[in-house]
């Protein structure tokens, strides 16, 4: 259960602290913040509201504890790491059920995740290790007019002090994809969790307090984003903000200062099924990926854009592994769950009934109960529809009939969304063709679109993001180029 046996120290009567110069701490503003179960819309867990003092403590503290971590050798660092990620698998059992609670995960799904998370954190420390241990070497005569008397040493330094801030979706593995690659890479970390999905974050930080990072290195605060959040995102002690959710996004990376920005926002993937494609392998992707964790993965599908002439095949295919999909509670491992939010719930809804009032198709009966959407695939969807632009972030799902792969390709990159996308066809030659004419983060051939395998690099282009991630572009974005030049005098020694 959460907050007990090697967690029981992270909490404090009923509100989980706060962790700050290696302890866990209660916040001097005395008020908390309640997380609601998405489920059951009942108060689940409350955590500190901290308060700017503490903020400003946290990020003197992480300046002070990073300038050793940089001079700790990469091996020590990575044997750390290792040690973090071994533990949070001995315990994915407690941070797991704090998903199914918070963010209404399924079971099964919320333990791949944390395993996923020990696993992302020991390829980090590996890769680091390596990436991080080699630099440059140049000279200075191959650029015209320079003698070979300047010889630069280019190697990789920390930025600082890391300020990481990752999604209620993922609130695990989207937290330590950032502080695995911040930590080998010699910064300090403060981390803000999402509210939902605050309490796994925190038992996750007590993986690495477990296995002894440095007092002060690694920092978790928690309250409300309205309230602290632009003071941490403005904060003069950021050098770096690794941030991953919604348009939220946009405005940080317009308040944040010179910093460099790692931003994964929304996507609204597309899905084009041209008329040669294996319409069964489509359509069991179309459902995986539009309706796993009830499509609230940036990466979801979240338009289908099929040839007029395979359209009924395929809608009648999705529709009967739609119609197979178990819904109800995320402890019951059944497909769809909860939505996050209330609001998110009213946000999926008006989309869908804009769509059925300008005329769409519904191809299952509009059901919900709470935040319990039920799985909803709308045909006939026409660009006039807000539903074939905006991210549900929801079990609902539109299909629009094209008459050319021109026309798919032309919705694609008339979103401001551009994460990734996907193209079903036996061709490989058009599908190369297609996918370089779709101007989006990655494209998937004859798959649906996902982040992982964590290696993989992983980016937005346009409103979905800035920078990149996967795991070696994690680890170099978190770092910059510093050079020694060594200027010889320019009389050298002749060859004899
Ligand atoms: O932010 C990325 C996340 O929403 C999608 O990740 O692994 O489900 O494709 P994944």
């Amino acid at each position: 259960m959460a907050g007990t046996g090697v967690f029981q120290e992270i909490v404090d009567g009923d509100v989980f602290q706060y962790y700050a110069d290696g302890e866990w701490k209660k916040s001097s503003s005395g008020k908390s913040v309640s997380i609601i179960n998405p489920a059951t819309r009942k108060i689940q867990y409350k955590v500190q509201a901290c308060t700017q003092a503490e903020v400003n403590k946290v990020f003197e503290t992480a300046k002070a504890a990073q300038k050793l971590w940089a001079k700790v050798p990469l091996w020590k660092r990575a044997e750390a790491l290792h040690k973090a990620a071994a533990l949070l698998k001995e315990h994915k059992g407690p941070i797991a059920e704090c998903l199914v609670k918070e963010v209404a995960k399924p079971a099964k799904d919320s333990v791949s995740e944390v395993v996923r998370s020990g696993d992302l954190i020991s390829y980090t420390a590996e890769g680091g290790v390596r990436i991080l241990s080699e630099g440059k070497f140049l000279v200075s005569d191959s650029f015209p007019g320079n003698d070979r008397n300047k010889l630069c040493l280019a190697s990789k330094i920390p930025l600082g002090v890391v300020l990481a801030i990752p999604p209620f979706n993922y609130p695990v593995n989207l937290a330590v994809s950032k502080i695995a690659a911040a930590l080998i890479a010699g910064n300090a970390v403060v981390l803000k969790p999402p509210t939902q999905g605050a309490v796994a974050g925190l038992h996750m930080i007590q993986c690495f307090h477990l296995a002894g990072f440095p007092k002060g290195l690694l920092s978790c605060v928690t309250g409300k984003g309205s309230e602290i959040g632009d003071f941490l995102t403005m904060h003069p002690g950021v050098n770096c903000i690794s941030f991953t959710g919604g348009d939220t996004g946009i405005a940080i990376s317009k308040k944040a200062g010179m910093v460099p920005l790692q931003m994964e926002l929304g996507g609204k993937d597309a899905c084009i099924v041209l008329e040669d494609a294996d319409l069964d392998l489509a359509a069991a992707n179309i459902v995986k990926g539009g309706f796993s964790y009830s499509g609230q993965r940036c990466t979801a599908v979240k338009v289908v854009l099929a040839m007029e002439s395979i359209a009924d095949d395929l809608v009648a295919k999705v529709n009967a592994k739609v119609d197979k999909l178990t819904v109800g509670s995320p402890e019951e491992d059944c497909d769809i769950t909860a939505v996050v939010s209330e609001s998110s719930a009213n946000f999926i809804e008006g989309l869908a009934r804009d769509a059925k009032e300008k005329g769409a198709t519904f191809c299952q009966e509009y059901k919900r109960e709470g935040n319990l959407i039920w799985p909803l695939l709308v045909d006939h969807v026409r660009p006039d529809m807000r539903l074939a632009w905006e991210e549900p972030f929801g079990p609902v799902l539109p299909v629009i009939r094209i008459s050319s792969v021109e026309e798919g390709i032309h919705h694609c990159n008339a979103n401001n969304f551009a994460l990734q996308g996907c193209i079903f066809t036996r061709d490989i030659n058009k599908a190369i063709m297609i996918s370089d004419a779709m101007e989006t983060g990655t494209v998937q051939i004859n798959s649906a679109p996902a982040r992982g395998p964590d290696h993989f690099p992983f980016q937005g282009l346009r409103d979905s993001g800035i920078g990149s991630q996967g795991i070696t572009n994690s680890i170099n974005m978190m770092t910059k180029v510093k050079s020694t030049v060594i200027n010889l005098p320019s009389a050298s020694y002749t060859m004899g």
